[in-house]
């Protein structure tokens, strides 16, 4: 491949994959549009680069969250754009609270919400699954976790969906600047409120948890708790989202599939493994290079940034024989959709139990899933992809 490939073309976006594998054969690691970001494609490279926080930095990328247009985004002090020992320090101050407790607190009322989403699905009718399905459990999980009400679950939704586009916003364009400013600052005020509220008086929450938690007798700071409320808010719910959605277009489909997981409901958690392997939510994780490097073949100077193409790590071939085929017996699980080394997604087996609970409940009601007359639409992200309108219909007959 001679001239720079766009990730971001139309046509790429429809489906990278094609282009993804064309990567790995050709130039496993190689500068793309946008931005001249350096793309790594194979499974081996990227597990190197993850293993490597000191030279692969995250911390590097923080500034991505400190643009001129916005001031003191919580976003830049969370975790995810830390290295060791800063990160190591708040990672076990969190890992205590987000432990095991957590799963065994949200379990049952998962399971109870995710019958009452797919009882109040209309049967034979077209509806975005986004909406209706997909969103419905990862919203309330977000919701217990950051303690926001039922009530504002709605606004929660709304920060959210207008925060994933900081990192696609330019210097000129002033007006979603402006809608970011807005839901950044009322979404802290919130948080702020319910930490307010929990230090007062604590409950069995998570946030009471992490106001308790100590390491060394060190406590975490306002600013550290911010930012985590923050990176749950943008981490734990679009990926989810879309694994959701991904899930229900798969068995659509594929409806012998879809016959498959009703007649063996204890397949749901390899099907969920497979998926994130297949046609997991992220796409790209960044990187910024601390000192010039080799890797793949190519040499890197310092001070770039690397695209670290997760998708396409997921389907190498020289990790997965036939890597674009969707099998359920495939030997598993793959952990890298989540990640791998200190960053490994914290939410992990949360997202697992949401996807198995919403989609044990699927498959327990409908016997298919149809197509309705308009389109999907898909995002426009390098870092996660996914609908963002699904209608489609679900069948009892
Ligand atoms: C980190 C994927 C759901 C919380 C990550 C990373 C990946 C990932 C790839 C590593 C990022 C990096 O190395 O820079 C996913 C996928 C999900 C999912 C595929 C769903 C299918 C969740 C959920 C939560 C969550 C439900 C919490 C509610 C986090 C946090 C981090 C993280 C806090 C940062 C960890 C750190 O920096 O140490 N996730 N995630 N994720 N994820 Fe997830």
């Amino acid at each position: 491949m001679s001239s720079r490939v766009n990730l971001l073309a139309p046509k790429v976006r429809m489906n990278p994959y094609p282009l993804y594998a064309e990567l790995r054969q050709s130039a496993p690691v190689s500068q793309v549009d946008p931005g001249g970001l350096w793309a790594v494609s194979r499974y081996a490279d990227v597990i190197t680069v993850m293993k490597n926080p000191q030279l692969f930095s995250s911390e590097g990328i923080r500034r991505t969250y400190r643009p001129p247009w916005i001031s003191n985004y919580p976003m830049a002090d969370s975790m995810l754009v830390m290295d060791p020992p800063h990160h190591t320090r708040l990672r076990s101050l969190v890992n205590r609270a987000f432990g095991a407790s957590v799963m065994t607190r949200l379990e049952p009322r998962i399971r109870e919400l995710a019958q009452q989403i797919v009882t109040a699905l209309p049967a034979g009718k077209t509806v975005d699954f986004v909406d209706a399905f997909s969103i419905r459990v990862p919203i309330a999980v977000l919701g217990d976790l950051v303690g926001i009400p039922p009530s504002l679950h709605a606004r929660l939704k709304q920060w959210a969906e207008v925060m994933t586009q900081f990192t696609s916003v330019g210097p000129e364009d002033t007006a979603p600047q402006e809608r970011i400013r807005a839901a950044v600052a009322e979404a802290r005020e919130h948080f702020e409120q319910v930490v307010e509220e929990r230090r007062r008086a604590p409950r069995e929450d998570l946030v009471s948890d992490l106001l308790r938690a100590r390491v060394d007798g060190e406590a975490l700071t306002p600013v550290d708790l911010m930012g985590f409320m923050f990176l749950l808010l943008i981490g734990g719910l679009e990926t989810t989202v879309h694994l959701l959605s991904g899930s229900a277009l798969k068995l659509q489909e594929d409806p012998a599939l879809m016959a498959r997981l009703r007649a063996e409901p204890e397949l749901i958690p390899r099907f969920i493994d497979e998926m994130l392997r297949h046609s997991g939510p992220v796409h790209g994780v960044v990187r910024l290079v601390t000192d010039e490097v080799e890797l793949g073949g190519a040499r890197i100077p310092r001070g770039e940034r690397l695209l670290l193409l997760m998708a396409s790590a997921n389907r190498d071939e020289a990790q997965f024989p036939d890597p674009d085929r969707f099998d359920l017996d495939r030997p598993g699980p793959q952990n890298l959709p989540f990640g791998h080394g200190v960053h490994f997604c914290l939410g992990a087996q949360l997202a697992r139990l949401e996807a198995r609970l919403a989609l044990e409940a699927l498959l327990a009601r409908f016997t298919r899933l149809s197509l309705g007359e308009e389109p999907a639409r898909w995002n426009v992200s390098l870092v996660i992809r996914g609908p963002t309108l699904l209608p489609l219909a679900a069948h009892t007959d």
